[in-house]
């Protein structure tokens, strides 16, 4: 570590890093629901609300689930006289005050979709040189979130003012308005589909960002999102993410346990967690996937920020990149203890081993109480190493290992290095 910031962690061990958009608001991922997944373009404002009072009686508000997302196709083609958006008139035709403030009375938060460019990807208007104003719009209008997506980009005005630039523009014209409306900013979620290394920047204007395209609801597409974020974990911290793109749980294409792996590699990543399925034919195994409370702590943890990351990739040798393939052996701090993610990316059963120093967060000579955190049971204490017996074809284990003293002594002093040495510089072998 630089001693600089070694002195300063030194100083203010209580104070966590920030690397991301501190503004007050979004310090932990988004949990909520957008329409696109499940609908695209046929959505309305009575849809809208349908989804969320499903959202209210299936018990997933009370689980964390506090947002309710419009995606593309709101809009009315053309903007008003004035130059202002306004919404589709026979599909919004209460205006979207009226929908955000009966979803307010419900105590969700309201997320809009915008793009940076001439139109939005389905070809709505897009905020390009109507920054200002549109943001104020939609805070007039009651909207908490903006997905602002990538589409239509200006030719050589994008080029002149940089990637980051077009996307400045936004940000700067929520914080001026914040300033002068004295409300909290907008969430400002970037759409941006990992262009131009957005993972390197993304913190300095926005809250999320997205890593990749669209996802799609198969395992394929699921490994390869994995695969990709696998190596950019060091961007995701409190107030600003990777965002591994919206939830395609219950929408047919996943196996129950590739839909458990995809939940899980998202909250534990601390992707933002959008639900994306028509909640009116939601299927038992998708609510208890999406109300695993357990799992979904670890996503909303206020003490640690920062992603899980692969400390061994398994089948493939280490950082290998492949997009069929992803690592399989993860983990990262928790507030209660070092949080491990186990993914048989086979297509076949696996026992999976690890021994436990594998991960930067345990401490050699101690054991650990090991919680499952999908059968939800304390499965014992591991010394030195566990396996997990039969994990199905692209299923997954979540562990939660919590220190538990000393290990029973009269085991070799050095198990896992092959470098131990004792006082007098013997080599002591495990
Ligand atoms: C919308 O704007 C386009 C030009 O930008 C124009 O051709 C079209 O007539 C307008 N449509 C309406 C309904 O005003
Ligand atoms: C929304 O509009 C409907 C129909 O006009 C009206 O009955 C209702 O009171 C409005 N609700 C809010 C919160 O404005
Ligand atoms: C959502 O589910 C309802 C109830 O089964 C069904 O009527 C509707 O067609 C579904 N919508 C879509 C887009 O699948
Ligand atoms: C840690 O444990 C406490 C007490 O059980 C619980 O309330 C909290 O949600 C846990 N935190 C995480 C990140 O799992
Ligand atoms: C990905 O990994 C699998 C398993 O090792 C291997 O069979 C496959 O050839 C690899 N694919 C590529 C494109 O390297
Ligand atoms: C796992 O650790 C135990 C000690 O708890 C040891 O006896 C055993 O040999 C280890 N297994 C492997 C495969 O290293
Ligand atoms: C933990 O124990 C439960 C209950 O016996 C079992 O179903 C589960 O498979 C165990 N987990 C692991 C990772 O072995
Ligand atoms: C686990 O530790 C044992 C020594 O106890 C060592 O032989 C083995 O190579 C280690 N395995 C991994 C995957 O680190
Ligand atoms: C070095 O220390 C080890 C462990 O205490 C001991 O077994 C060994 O005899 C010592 N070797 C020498 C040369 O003193």
């Amino acid at each position: 570590m630089h001693p600089v910031l070694l002195t300063a962690a030194a100083l203010l061990t209580s104070v966590p890093a920030i690397v991301g958009l501190n503004n007050g608001v979004a310090r932990l991922p988004v949990l909520g629901y957008n329409t696109w997944n499940a609908f695209a373009c046929n959505i309305d404002q009575d849809l809208v609300l349908t989804q969320a009072k499903l959202m209210k009686s299936l018990g997933l508000q009370d689980v964390g689930y506090q947002h309710v997302h419009l995606d593309d196709c709101w809009a009315e083609k053309n903007r008003t006289a004035q130059g202002l958006l306004a919404p589709d008139q026979t599909r919004f035709s209460r205006g979207m005050k009226n929908m955000t403030d009966q979803l307010h009375s419900m105590g969700f938060q309201a997320g809009i979709y915008g793009d940076s460019g001439w139109f939005t990807c389905a070809g709505y208007p897009g905020s390009f040189e109507h920054e200002a104003q549109d943001a104020q719009t939609y805070q007039e209008w009651g909207f908490d979130y903006l997905k602002f997506d990538n589409c239509y980009i200006p030719y050589d005005d994008i080029i002149r003012e940089g990637m980051i630039g077009k996307y400045q523009r936004m940000s700067s014209a929520i914080t001026q308005l914040a300033q002068t409306s004295k409300q909290p900013p907008i969430i400002f979620s970037l759409c941006q589909w990992g262009w131009e290394q957005v993972w390197l920047w993304g913190a300095t204007v926005g809250h999320s960002w997205r890593t990749t395209g669209d996802i799609a609801a198969n395992w394929d597409a699921l490994a390869s999102i994995i695969n990709f974020n696998s190596f950019i974990t060091q961007a995701t911290d409190f107030y600003g993410r990777n965002d591994l793109d919206m939830l395609q749980l219950g929408n047919g294409g996943l196996t129950f346990d590739e839909a458990k792996s995809h939940f899980t590699a998202w909250a534990l990543m601390k992707s933002p967690l959008l639900i994306g399925t028509n909640l009116s034919a939601v299927d038992d195994d998708t609510l208890t996937i999406l109300k695993n409370t357990e799992i979904l702590a670890i996503n909303q943890d206020a003490v640690e920020g920062t992603s899980i990351s692969p400390f061994r990739w398994g089948i493939n040798p280490d950082w290998t990149s492949n997009s069929s393939f992803p690592a399989q052996f993860w983990s990262g701090p928790s507030q209660n203890g070092t949080v491990f993610m186990l993914l048989n990316t086979l297509d076949e059963p696996a026992s999976m081993f690890f021994n436990l120093t594998e991960s930067p967060w345990i401490r050699a000579g101690r054991q650990y109480s090991v919680r499952d955190l999908w059968a939800h049971t304390d499965n014992g204490t591991a010394v030195r190493n566990f396996t997990a017996h039969a994990v199905p074809p692209h299923g997954v284990v979540a562990l939660l290992l919590k220190d538990a003293g000393n290990e029973p002594s009269g085991l070799q002093p050095c198990a896992v290095w092959d470098n131990c040495a004792s006082e007098n510089g013997t080599s002591v072998q495990g």
